[in-house]
């Protein structure tokens, strides 16, 4: 492979401006209609033209149209920027210890999140700021182009609002999760923080976020508390999606497609009705393996989700203590490695699969129409990602048409 060139004005581009990408070894383009016909829309030799911030055209490189500028991708797979549609990035401080302890033996849980809570509470809104936009930064040199993120850190009206705030200046994806753990403030009266999520604090939330979210788990919320949360934020006009079934079985899956949740999260302990429920409704079963990976837990079981007809997204879950990860990547590979799922499966589930679990159809695929975001592996196909662990593979990434 020689090195990315480019030649005419620039490799960026403008809405007037069309730039052909050629001599892409292997595209993936999540388009079934498009080159090989099978879910990735795979395409040999191929070629994308961007017009503005969107894709124009795609297919084979010697079929291309003129442009204006032309990008020689030298031989590399390039594939849509990976939609990370789960990640918890509006934190202060650092819990090396507990990771420490944990993989000396302790187990993990829910009280955990108390550390970071009273870290995200005493730090300013510039360093909440400066550590959101560094993760940010990393994920996107990995190939992420779309981030979902979080509050859940704050628990208190302020705390939660300003964390929205503070995510929706740099991502739409934002979800409201005052309801991440029972307030310590109200660790006597969980019923009188589930009034505060479900009233003030969703008030002074709703303008900043899309979504809404609760922790089903026990130590967390149960079914009862997360049903009256999510239909509260429904009413706000805020699309419910929930972190279900992590660390025990439980109600949260069903309860997610029941409210036609966008997606169940975590999904890792799920009877056969829950993969029932799954496969009848439009939720996603959105699997995170950084965080199996990172709390020594059983893994979840992609094969059999996707098997049942699930659709299936993979996603980071980054935050500071059950996943410190922003590498989508490396999530693909221990999804292939341990979680049964073809290298093919795995990055359908880390593009399209996570536009799924947001409800986008403009983004994780590249097909014209949707935005020019893309990344160049420094690898002839998708397949590298899993086969090359722990590797950087993403030389270069485009969001939105332009060179990032
Ligand atoms: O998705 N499950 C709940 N929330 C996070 C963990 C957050 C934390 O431990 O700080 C998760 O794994
Ligand atoms: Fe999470």
């Amino acid at each position: 492979m020689s090195s990315t060139s480019s030649t005419g004005s620039t490799g960026s581009a403008t809405s007037s401006t069309t730039t052909l990408i050629t001599n892409i070894a292997s595209l993936v383009t999540n388009d079934p209609s498009l080159g090989d016909g099978s879910p990735l829309g795979l395409i040999q030799d191929a070629a994308v033209v961007i017009d503005g911030d969107r894709i124009a055209w795609t297919g084979d490189s010697r079929k291309a149209p003129a442009t204006d500028n032309r990008v020689d991708a030298g031989g590399r797979a390039v594939i849509p920027g990976f939609v990370d549609s789960h990640s918890h990035l509006v934190f202060a401080g650092d819990r090396t210890q507990e990771f420490n302890a944990r993989m000396s033996g302790r187990a993990y849980s829910a009280g955990g999140i108390r550390t970071t809570v009273a870290a995200t509470r005493a730090a300013s809104d510039a360093e909440l700021e400066r550590n959101l936009t560094h993760y940010l930064a990393e994920a996107l040199r990995q190939g992420t182009t779309t981030f979902e993120t979080k509050s859940g850190y704050g628990l208190t009206v302020e705390d939660e609002a300003r964390s929205l705030r503070i995510a929706a200046a740099h991502t739409d994806e934002v979800t409201y999760l005052g309801a991440h753990i029972v307030s310590p403030d109200h660790a006597d009266d969980p019923a009188a923080y589930v009034a505060l999520v479900t009233g003030e604090m969703l008030d002074a939330c709703a303008p900043y976020a899309r979504w809404i979210d609760v922790f089903c788990e026990k130590g967390a919320f149960d079914g009862d508390q997360a049903r009256a949360i999510l239909t509260a934020g429904r009413a706000k006009g805020l699309h419910p999606r929930i972190h279900a079934n992590q660390l025990s079985y439980g109600p949260g899956v069903q309860l997610a497609v029941e409210l036609d949740a966008a997606s169940a999260d975590h999904c890792t302990h799920l009877t056969d009705a829950d993969v029932d429920a799954l496969a009848s409704g439009a939720t996603v079963a959105t699997l995170l393996p950084g965080a199996e990976f990172s709390t020594r837990a059983e893994w979840p079981d992609a094969r059999r989700l996707v098997d049942a007809g699930v659709t299936v997204a993979l996603s980071t879950d980054c935050n500071p203590g059950s996943s410190f990860t922003s590498s989508v990547p490396f999530c693909i590979a221990l999804a292939v490695r341990d979680m049964g799922m073809t290298p093919d499966e795995a990055a359908w589930s880390a593009t399209a699969g996570g536009a799924a679990a947001l409800r986008r159809e403009d983004v994780g695929r590249l097909a014209p129409g949707a935005y020019a975001d893309l990344a160049f592996l420094d690898a002839p196909s998708h397949v590298h990602l899993a086969y090359r662990p722990g590797v950087p593979l993403v030389r270069e990434v485009w969001r939105r048409g332009t060179r990032v």
